[in-house]
């Protein structure tokens, strides 16, 4: 079942005098628990088309569908409470709070996106959570004293925690060696699969492409 839908979007961007279209009406079906990766070369728009469909910058035209819901027509504060409660994200850098524990980074996380949960409840999630990513050993330790793959899981723990419908995924393994991004991407698909949520992801790394249960090419801002 279809979830979510790019329809004709595009995107200009003014620099100074010169208008860019970057987004030249992109269409993009996601289906419901699936993983779709992103390919295409540096500057294709693949990162645009992503902070779009994920409600972090505005489409120029067209229209972006979450389960049936017209994005493009909400004020800000609609799509931030979707983008809190529904959405997930992982980046390249895994952007933890340098000075909040594993744990706490998480709790953050349950607060922000409003679940309604006692404090007592928050603390079984995160445990439960933490040990789903298989980090939980570390969950008293501060992002400095975590390896790269290690941080990482940590972001995509921050990212499911609130139980999100969908996963949007910006080069989630480009700071990982060819294991550690290997077991990130298994581990994103396990969660996709077991929860249920529908990933969008963007990789230049054609290992991680076996992992996908579709693979969108981007050239010059077009869908190929
Ligand atoms: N805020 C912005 N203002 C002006 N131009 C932008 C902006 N964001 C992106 N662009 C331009 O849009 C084009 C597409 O950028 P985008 O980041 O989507 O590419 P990408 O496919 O993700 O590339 P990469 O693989 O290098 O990450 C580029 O030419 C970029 O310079
Ligand atoms: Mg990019």
């Amino acid at each position: 079942m279809s979830i979510f839908t790019i329809d004709e979007v595009k995107k200009t961007f003014t620099n100074g005098e010169v208008e860019e279209q970057v987004l030249n009406g992109i269409n993009i079906t996601l289906q419901e628990g699936e993983i779709t990766a992103l390919v295409g070369a540096s500057g294709s728009g693949k990162s645009t088309i992503l902070t779009i469909a994920a409600g972090l910058q505005r489409a120029s035209d067209g229209k972006v569908l979450f389960q049936g819901k017209n994005m493009t027509d909400m004020n800000q504060d609609q799509i931030r409470k979707i983008r809190a409660s529904e959405f997930g994200f992982v980046f390249q850098s895994s952007h933890l709070v340098p000075f909040l524990t594993v744990e706490e980074q998480l709790l953050l996380m349950l607060d922000v996106s409003e679940t309604k949960m006692r404090k007592r409840e928050q603390r079984d999630e995160v445990e439960k959570t933490l040990k789903l990513v298989d980090i939980d050993h570390r969950k008293d330790a501060y992002p400095s004293s975590l390896s790269g793959g290690e941080k990482q899981r940590v972001a995509i723990a921050r990212a499911i925690i609130h139980k999100p419908k969908m996963l949007f995924a910006d080069e989630p393994t480009a700071s990982l060696d060819s294991k550690r991004s290997k077991d990130v991407m298994t581990l994103i698909r396990e969660l996709t699969k077991t929860l249920h949520i529908t990933t969008l992801m963007v990789t230049h790394d054609e290992e991680m492409l076996p992992y996908a249960d579709h693979i969108i090419t981007m050239k010059d801002g077009m869908v190929v």
